[in-house]
């Protein structure tokens, strides 16, 4: 039994790492963890949903302009970017609706509209896409002026 110190040592040391592991556990695992027990929630903090549900929505869709922003919702509807919700170029609802209305987005810069319809190799060609303003505006028959906007000839909400 020559050896048996050498053994004794790891076992203790087994034994120290063993407490420690569940001493830093109990404290990092939350109590609700997997619903004691039972463990009938699995791999899963039971409060966590009503955290989730208490999360205020940031995106609401374009349905909730529609009350108070009649005239833009009714001419987005029957347009071309019936597709585009209000949201996409406006921002979230969230900013609107903690009453910072000048905070909403209304980006009227041909960079806003280019972001969508430059043309890029990697869209659909059945997409409709211009190379430039300049370009565009010529091609349309215009004279490309400093500063022209894509808004002088399209309705950012119903565009053709
Ligand atoms: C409860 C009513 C209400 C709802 C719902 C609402 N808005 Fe507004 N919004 C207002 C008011 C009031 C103003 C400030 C007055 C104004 O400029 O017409 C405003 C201003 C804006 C402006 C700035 C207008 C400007 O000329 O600077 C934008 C853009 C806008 N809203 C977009 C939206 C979008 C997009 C939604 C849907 C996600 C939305 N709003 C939902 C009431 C509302
Ligand atoms: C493709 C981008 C785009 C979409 C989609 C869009 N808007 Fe706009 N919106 C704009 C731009 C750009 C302006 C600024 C126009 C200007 O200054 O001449 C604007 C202006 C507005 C304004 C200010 C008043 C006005 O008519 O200039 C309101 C309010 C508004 N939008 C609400 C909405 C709502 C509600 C929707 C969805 C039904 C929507 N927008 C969808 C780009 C968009
Ligand atoms: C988030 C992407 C997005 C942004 C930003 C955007 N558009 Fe569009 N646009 C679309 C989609 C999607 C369509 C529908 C394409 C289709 O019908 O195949 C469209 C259609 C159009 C059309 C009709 C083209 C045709 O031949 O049918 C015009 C014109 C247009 N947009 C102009 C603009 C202008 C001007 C702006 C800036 C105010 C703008 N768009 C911003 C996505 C966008
Ligand atoms: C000087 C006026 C003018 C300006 C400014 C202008 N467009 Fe156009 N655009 C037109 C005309 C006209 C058409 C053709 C409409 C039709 O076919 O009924 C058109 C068509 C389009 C189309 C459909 C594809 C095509 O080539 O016919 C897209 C996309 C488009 N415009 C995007 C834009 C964007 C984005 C801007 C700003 C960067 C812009 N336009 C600025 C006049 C203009």
């Amino acid at each position: 039994m020559k050896h048996a110190a050498h053994i004794l040592r790891l076992v203790v040391v087994l034994i120290l790492v063993g407490v420690i592991f569940f001493a830093v556990r109990s404290i990092m695992v939350p109590e609700d963890f997997g619903t004691q027990g039972s463990y009938s929630y699995g791999y899963f903090r039971a409060a966590s949903e009503q955290e989730q549900k208490e999360l205020v929505p940031v995106f609401r869709g374009s349905e909730k302009c529609k009350g108070c922003h009649d005239a833009q919702y009714n001419t987005w509807a029957q347009g071309k970017h019936y597709s585009v919700a209000c949201e996409t170029c406006h921002g979230s609802w969230h900013a609107h609706n903690n009453n910072t209305k000048d905070a909403m987005i209304k980006d009227n810069s041909p960079d806003a509209c280019m972001l969508c319809h430059a043309s890029v190799a990697g869209r659909p060609a059945t997409f409709p896409q211009i190379d430039s303003i300049d370009d565009h505006i010529a091609r349309k028959g215009g004279d490309p002026k400093e500063g022209q906007r894509c808004s002088a000839c399209h309705n950012p909400h119903n565009p053709l």
